[in-house]
């Protein structure tokens, strides 16, 4: 599902990229280095990208290709913008018409909230992963999409309120084991490392 205009102007100010560089992707670097695991030369997918900042702070890694794609023309316009040395394009989670095994990693940032079809959105990323492959995702369970619905006027699917128990249950039932997981903000917001068995 696409941003409301509110949530499109939050996701797309500085205080949420300082969040996301100095917090959520502090997080995902962490779990990387206690695993030893470098993106150096790797195939790299950052899914529902937004307007590319994530990307720009996946490319620190060093991959050898790198994309992000975004349901939303306006956010890969931005993206384009801003980065044009990095590749976006606009494309749906739910059929990224990716080849199958081709990604060494990939990284979801806050997207599996936004849509009814969450855990067919899993099943996608992880058909585009190669064996052995890592997930870096991070989202917000039903209290926190409860909380934004009342206080924030976000409109996030009631399809995708979903519990850390059922995140963590359609991570593993997909094929995904979970090497790290923490959160934060009252356990709004969790974060997890996974490697595609
Ligand atoms: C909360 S924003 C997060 C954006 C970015 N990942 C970040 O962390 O700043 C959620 C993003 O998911 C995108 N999105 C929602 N549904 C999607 C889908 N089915 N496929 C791809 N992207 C989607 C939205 O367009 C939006 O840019």
């Amino acid at each position: 599902m696409e941003l409301n205009k509110f949530e499109f102007y939050l996701m797309n100010n500085p205080m949420r990229r300082w969040l996301q560089k100095h917090v959520e992707f502090k997080t995902f670097k962490g779990f990387l280095d206690k695993h030893n695991l470098s993106l150096e030369g790797k195939i790299v997918l950052d899914a529902g990208c937004g307007s590319g900042y994530s990307t720009k702070l996946i490319h620190q890694f060093s991959p050898a290709n790198l994309i992000g794609f975004d349901l939303m023309p306006s956010q890969i316009a931005k993206a384009k913008q801003k980065y044009p040395e990095l590749n976006f394009f606009v494309r749906d989670v739910l059929d990224t018409q990716l080849d199958t095994d081709k990604f060494d990693a990939a990284f979801v940032f806050g997207i599996l909230h936004h849509i009814p079809g969450w855990k067919d959105a899993i099943k996608e990323v992880y058909r585009t992963l190669k064996p052995g492959g890592v997930l870096l995702i991070e989202d917000l369970n039903k209290d926190a999409s409860r909380f934004f619905a009342t206080y924030i006027r976000f409109d996030h699917p009631q399809e995708a309120y979903f519990t850390w128990e059922e995140f963590s249950y359609h991570l593993e039932e997909t094929g995904f084991t979970i090497l790290e997981q923490t959160r934060i903000f009252s356990k709004g917001v969790g974060s997890f490392l996974c490697l595609k068995n």
